[in-house]
């Protein structure tokens, strides 16, 4: 059963697509008292949801936001990260969906404070409130989805292995991606452009120097067999002369300050402006600007600095130099260094920023604090929108950094600035059934991770897990080591892991069109298949993709394998040097060896595998051998 409980929102999020009517029965499960919903949670209880956030499966012990922050230190005292997804699912003496549709700061105190109290408290009382219940843990997660709309279905391209990085600035380094995967045998079907591509970070525009011939340079990597995926940025940079800027300032689609003025924030190419995604003609004119790389063949693109990330604003940056000014010939004792050091640290995300911009939203005018998480989403619908009409015969790849719930049904999302820890394996995984809840099927996170130095046992332990994520792509940033699968010496072991993915692909696409088609979690905690087993409810590194597959990476430095759980007989598989073997595994706790460069993962019933392929578009699916 679904209810909403409606308290005077504002404005309409667009994050649910049925209309249902406000019911006049009490909350049921919290007390509201000064703003706050409280629910005492039994002591069994485990609290699943908040798709992306830090720390396990279980949510519970910490303190969340729903807050869409640029943050490239993903640690276990964060309490957001880039997308607000307001949704959980109790299980415990009481079993319930709850989404808190909201579109500012709401904070999720899920027994941090008192730990038998979960507590929400939205900054305002402007919100609806759905409640979920009846049925099994996969039910409700199936109703929530109903609410929220059907997920956004990449091309099958999308499914195949992705090379990024930050820092390749020429078409040559483009195509030394392409000439070392080929010479490898690494199968690859996307090579990613970051920021650099671009004219000085301009959106919409190339850097000729860099690219002569852009046209005919996508042209000949797609004959080559590589899609040519570019980066997009939520800001423009302000530029007399650059059409993308004169036309958004000269038809008012920029965010505005309180006198109506652009409101100019420092991001990538210095002084620039936001583009209002609220506002549908501003969201249906930046969105037809994707056109001029439509037009030059481009089938996919990654949505950037859309929280919106601002490095700074024009007016606190001068105000900044005016401040630093004062410290000049002064003897400073540790705390005011501390804070002459940070008059400049502290104006990245400020609140006052994000305060001191309005959107023309079709409700109104809002102040950007009262609508941030719309930002993103925002970003990525006006994209979507575009993109159906520029390229209508077939799907475009689109995923985000920043999102709320309804932005997972124009494109996907990665997790955004990880690093090279093997924590943050695990924490990708953990990741993985929070994002499926909220709709975000297409997602996965940076490969080898994005800060920090990559090693190659690292690299191999990533891919291994990440050739189950939809979205699998190696990124890093700049001035990092390489972290190529051909960046480490002998190829081997990564094309064959990497040619694992591409053999599993029949079986891992259908899955996720079964689950987008029926609403459902392409990732699966164990206890959700095993509702009754109190194991698997404790399960909190392995997961269920799709009907038939259970895995269980391998997260840890110098680890030659893991202990894992079986919740019922299955067929342990292996990829060992490229042979694929199986045998039978009983219900109950193993030990398994797993050394380096193999990948182990666990059937029920009969799994299809396709030949190996270079790519996507080479792969066979009428020729396909079953194991199990
Ligand atoms: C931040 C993004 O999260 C990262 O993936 C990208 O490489 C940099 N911006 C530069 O564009």
């Amino acid at each position: 059963m679904l209810q909403k409980y409606s308290y005077s929102p504002k404005l309409r999020t667009g994050a649910v697509v049925r209309d249902i009517p406000v019911t006049d029965a009490p909350l049921p499960y919290f007390s509201l008292e000064d703003g706050v919903f409280s629910y005492r949670m039994s002591d069994d209880a485990c609290v699943y949801g908040l798709g992306e956030s830090v720390r396990g499966i279980n949510k519970r012990g910490w303190i969340y936001e729903g807050w869409c922050s640029d943050d490239p230190f993903h640690t276990e005292d964060k309490r957001s990260l880039y997308g607000a997804h307001n949704f959980l699912l109790i299980d415990g003496a009481d079993r319930f969906g709850v989404f808190f549709d909201y579109p500012t700061r709401i904070t999720f105190d899920v027994g941090y404070s008192d730990p038998s109290l979960l507590t929400v408290t939205p900054g305002k009382m402007n919100l609806d409130v759905y409640i979920i219940t009846g049925g099994s843990l996969k039910d409700i997660v199936r109703e929530f989805r109903s609410l929220i709309g059907k997920s956004y279905i990449p091309p099958l391209f999308a499914f195949g292995y992705g090379q990024s990085r930050w820092g390749y600035v020429t078409e040559q380094d483009i195509t030394a991606v392409a000439d070392n995967h080929e010479k490898a045998g690494i199968p690859l079907d996307m090579i990613y452009l970051d920021i650099d591509y671009m004219d000085s970070f301009k959106d919409f525009t190339v850097n000729r120097e860099r690219y002569p011939d852009f046209e005919g340079f996508v042209k000949r990597m797609r004959s080559r067999g590589f899609h040519l995926i570019p980066i997009i940025d939520a800001a423009v940079k302000r530029e007399e002369g650059y059409s993308v800027y004169d036309e958004g300032h000269e038809k008012g689609f920029f965010c505005t300050d309180e006198n109506g003025e652009d409101y100019v924030v420092g991001v990538w190419p210095g002084m620039s402006c936001l583009p209002d995604f609220l506002d549908p003609e501003a969201s249906a004119w930046f969105g037809e600007k994707y056109r001029v790389l439509t037009d030059a063949g481009i089938d996919g693109f990654w949505n950037d600095m859309n929280e919106p990330a601002l490095f700074y604003s024009e007016k606190a940056l001068s105000a900044a130099f005016h401040d630093i000014k004062g410290y000049e010939g002064k003897t400073l004792d540790a705390l005011s260094y501390f804070s002459a050091r940070d008059v400049f640290t502290r104006l990245s995300n400020s609140q006052k920023d994000y305060e001191s911009f309005f959107h023309n939203a079709p409700e109104g005018r809002f102040v950007h604090s009262d609508v941030h998480n719309l930002y993103g989403y925002k970003m990525t619908e006006s994209a979507m929108n575009a993109l159906k009409k520029l390229r209508p015969d077939e799907p475009t790849l689109l995923f985000s950094r920043a999102s709320y719930i309804g932005a997972h049904r124009s494109g996907g999302i990665w997790t955004g600035d990880n690093h090279s820890w093997w924590s943050h394996i695990l924490q990708s995984l953990q990741q993985m059934p929070g994002l499926n809840m909220c709709g975000f099927l297409y997602t996965g996170s940076d490969i080898g991770g994005f800060n920090g130095a990559c090693t190659r046992d690292l690299l191999l332990r990533w891919l291994s897990f990440a050739i189950f994520t939809p979205l699998m792509r190696n990124h890093c940033a700049i001035g990092n080591r390489s972290q190529e699968a051909t960046a480490f010496g002998d190829t081997e072991a990564f094309r064959h892991i990497i040619e694992l993915r591409y053999r599993l692909i029949p079986y891992l696409y259908g899955e996720f069109l079964k689950a987008a088609e029926n609403d459902e979690m392409y990732f699966r905690p164990l206890s959700f298949d095993y509702e009754d087993d109190p194991a698997a409810r404790e399960i909190a590194d392995q997961l269920m993709v799709g009907d038939r597959l259970m895995i269980a990476p391998v997260y840890t430095q110098n680890a030659g394998g893991r202990n894992i759980y079986l919740p019922e007989d299955m067929n342990l598989i292996r990829m060992s040097a490229g042979e694929i073997t199986c045998e039978p595994v009983s219900q109950g706790r193993h030990y398994v060896s797993v050394p380096l460069g193999d990948v182990v993962f666990f059937s029920k019933g009969k799994l299809p595998l396709a030949d190996p392929a270079k790519n996507t578009a080479s792969l066979d699916f009428d020729r396909l051998t079953y194991i199990g």
